[in-house]
């Protein structure tokens, strides 16, 4: 939708014209992925898909939310009474915002909210991070508050893990909030430190929605979670950031299989992780190739979060692909998305051969998106 409409539409629902409008992107990770609520390393960038959302001042300390293609009736609610919804879930991104944004300024009272946003759904590219961040954002320059992109990031993965329900870590607000155009970042998810990685401009970003529906998305997501800290636990370690791969080795016996697996898995991404980051930096493809082939296996075999789709569209567009540049499941998994890196050129023949070998191998319509890196959370132009 454009800004124009998207006001147009506020402007419809209540009567009068938008104060604000803010803005946050969705993101594509790299590499790095469930090393992040293991405070390691992670290297995503965002992309140009995200959610808008343009907010009037109220005299009152309501709440009058809508979001578009998500619901018909506009989500009442009065700040100092917020309470979880079960029959709608995007009301809970709004309220359990707001309830811990609360809790870092009080300078905020009621508002309308009319919200749209284009990243895909469940498709593991963070439209929920886009989403709180969009509305930190908003919510910030509608009231003047002071509120730095890092804070913003704590206050949305609060939001997703003590009222949501979801354990994630903090890799898709941070991105969401401090992406740079044509960069990727490497984020440190102990100290939230970021280090830019410029894009080199003759590298495109492929994304493929394998379109597979994600089921037990956040139990199996928090079940990883668990085991992880499970194994650091074992090991007196305050993550497994901490833990390096002899140590595991050496106490292999004492845990089980599934343990072992889940936890080489983190230990080798984050070495992988931090080797993407050199590698990008040289503009070297073939190794950055490599290293999405390994994380892929490894998110594959020890982590086990991929699906047979997945690991199908990885093997198509690799093979087209070829030795410069790579593909891998991207975000949480179960379902969602592949990234792929490669050369400008190669994009057509790739796309092709998406569109022709992902249906014939698993009767789906794959949804390809090339993504450019952009910039994180923004106020949108021309509304005062
Ligand atoms: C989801 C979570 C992130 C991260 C990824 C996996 O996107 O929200 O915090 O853990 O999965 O890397």
């Amino acid at each position: 939708m454009t800004d124009r409409s998207l006001e147009k539409n506020f402007e419809a629902l209540f009567q009068h014209a938008p104060g604000v409008v803010g803005y946050a992107p969705g993101r594509v990770n790299i590499i790095g992925d469930h090393t992040d609520y293991n405070e390691g390393f992670v290297l995503p960038a965002a992309i140009q898909m995200g959610t808008s959302i343009a907010a009037s001042r109220r005299n009152d300390d309501q709440i009058c939310a809508f979001a578009e293609g998500f619901t018909h009736t506009i989500d009442q609610f009065l700040l100092d009474t917020i309470e979880y919804c079960h029959n709608e879930m995007w009301r809970n991104y709004v309220r359990g915002t707001l309830q811990f944004l609360r809790q870092h300024s009080d300078q905020f009272s009621g508002m309308n909210l009319y919200i749209a946003g284009n990243v895909p759904q469940g498709a593991g590219l963070s439209s929920s991070a886009s989403f709180e961040i969009a509305l930190l954002k908003t919510v910030a320059d509608l009231y003047s508050l002071d509120l730095a992109g890092v804070d913003a990031a704590l206050i949305g993965q609060t939001a997703e893990n003590s009222f949501v329900g979801c354990n994630c870590g903090i890799m898709d607000q941070l991105v969401s909030a401090m992406g740079l155009e044509n960069h990727a970042m490497l984020l440190d998810c102990r100290d939230l430190s970021i280090k830019d990685a410029p894009l080199p401009a003759e590298v495109a970003i492929l994304v493929v929605n394998s379109n597979v529906k994600r089921g037990l998305v956040d139990s199996e997501y928090n079940s990883r979670r668990a085991q992880c800290e499970a194994v650091a636990q074992i090991f007196e370690v305050a993550a497994l950031r901490d833990l390096s791969l002899d140590q595991l080795y050496d106490g292999q016996s004492i845990l089980s299989d599934e343990q072992f697996r889940r936890a080489r898995h983190v230990i080798t991404e984050n070495h992988r992780t931090v080797e993407a980051m050199a590698a990008m930096q040289a503009n070297d493809l073939s190794r950055l190739g490599r290293l999405m082939a390994e994380s892929h296996a490894s998110l594959r075999d020890d982590y086990q979060v991929s699906t047979l789709e997945l690991d199908g569209l990885v093997e198509i567009m690799s093979t087209a692909i070829g030795a410069r540049g790579g593909a891998r499941m991207t975000g949480g998994g179960f379902g969602g998305c592949v990234v792929g890196l490669m050369p400008e050129q190669k994009v057509a023949e790739v796309t092709a051969a998406v569109q022709q070998r992902y249906p014939q191998r698993t009767g789906l319509k794959p949804d390809i998106y090339q993504c450019t890196a952009s910039m994180g959370a923004f106020r949108k132009q021309g509304i005062d």
